[in-house]
């Protein structure tokens, strides 16, 4: 039996496995993917473990994205531009393998609900200097953005993050969000803002065009104030949810060795489960 797991502190929260319990439910798999609870100090002993404990590999979800890089032996390059590690895995050898897939996850997403999203290469506007940020715009550079807008509260953070990608992303004032809107075809919402306890996303649409793609890294709720003002006023627009499920897919694959399917019924599925807290 392969057996996965996903590993946070706390770890409760985490839905990685309703997606993978349902694939490995849905192939006929015979596996498990567990919670593991690991404190940060217990990490580099818990993933020098993990082949012991009978894992092939595990997600790594808050706060031991950064550790866990470190602790791998190698890295895919989106793990070492985001400088995190979400997905790892154990090789025949048992040597301990690094990899990213958050921007792949945001991007197959983006690409499936609005293919054209880059049509006239016009500006990207970014919200967000974090993990999720980085993710993003790591993802969003690869796949041909030609300018990307970064509006994060703290103005340092975002000028990190652009000095790390270079001179195609810009910084924006976060109190000049608004306006900066004028021209840009894409708006993504990288910060927790607008998530169900969280503070709301303040922001005025009114200078985005109308064919502009809105997107929101948010999942909870499904469609944040962001989507459904946006939704409104004609703009087309991309929820949370299927980033989360997307990003799954290279792990499960690399565990368990079948490529797995982002289908309407493991989005019902988890949008159930999410409904349900
Ligand atoms: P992650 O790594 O998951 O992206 P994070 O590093 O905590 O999480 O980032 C959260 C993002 O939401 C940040 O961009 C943060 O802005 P700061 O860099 O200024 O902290 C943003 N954010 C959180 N609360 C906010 C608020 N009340 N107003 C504006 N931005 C906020």
């Amino acid at each position: 039996m392969q057996r996965a797991c996903v590993i946070g502190w706390p770890v409760e929260h985490s839905r990685s496995p309703l997606i993978h319990r349902y694939w490995l439910k849905q192939y006929g798999i015979d596996g498990a993917y567990e919670k593991e609870a690991v404190r940060p100090e217990d990490l580099a002993r818990f993933l020098g473990s993990l082949e012991a404990r009978g894992y092939v590999g595990a997600n790594v979800t808050l706060p031991h994205k950064e550790a866990a890089l470190r602790a791998a032996e190698s890295a895919d390059e989106a793990a070492v531009t985001i400088g995190a590690a979400n997905t790892l895995w154990l090789d025949p050898d048992g040597t301990l393998h690094a990899s990213n897939t958050d921007a792949y996850g945001f991007m197959t997403n983006l690409k499936t609900k609005a293919p054209d999203w880059n049509k006239g290469r016009r500006p990207v506007m970014v919200f967000g200097a974090g993990g999720a940020a980085r993710a993003i715009v790591h993802g969003l550079l690869t796949e041909g953005a030609a300018s990307l807008l970064l509006a994060n509260r703290t103005r340092d953070r975002a000028e990190a993050l652009a000095q790390a990608f270079g001179p195609s992303v810009h910084v924006v004032d976060w109190e000049d969000r608004n306006q900066a809107l004028a021209g840009c075809g894409l708006l993504v919402n990288a910060t927790s803002l607008g998530m169900t306890g969280k503070d709301p996303l303040q922001l005025d649409l009114k200078a985005l065009p109308a064919d502009a793609v809105v997107a929101d890294i948010v999942y909870s709720p499904l469609e944040t104030k962001l989507l459904a003002v946006a939704r409104a006023r004609g703009n087309r627009v991309v929820d949370g949810l299927g980033m989360l499920l997307h990003q799954a897919v290279p792990g499960f694959e690399l565990w368990f060795g079948v490529r797995p399917e982002v289908t309407p019924e493991l989005r019902a599925h988890v949008a159930a489960a999410l409904g349900e807290q």
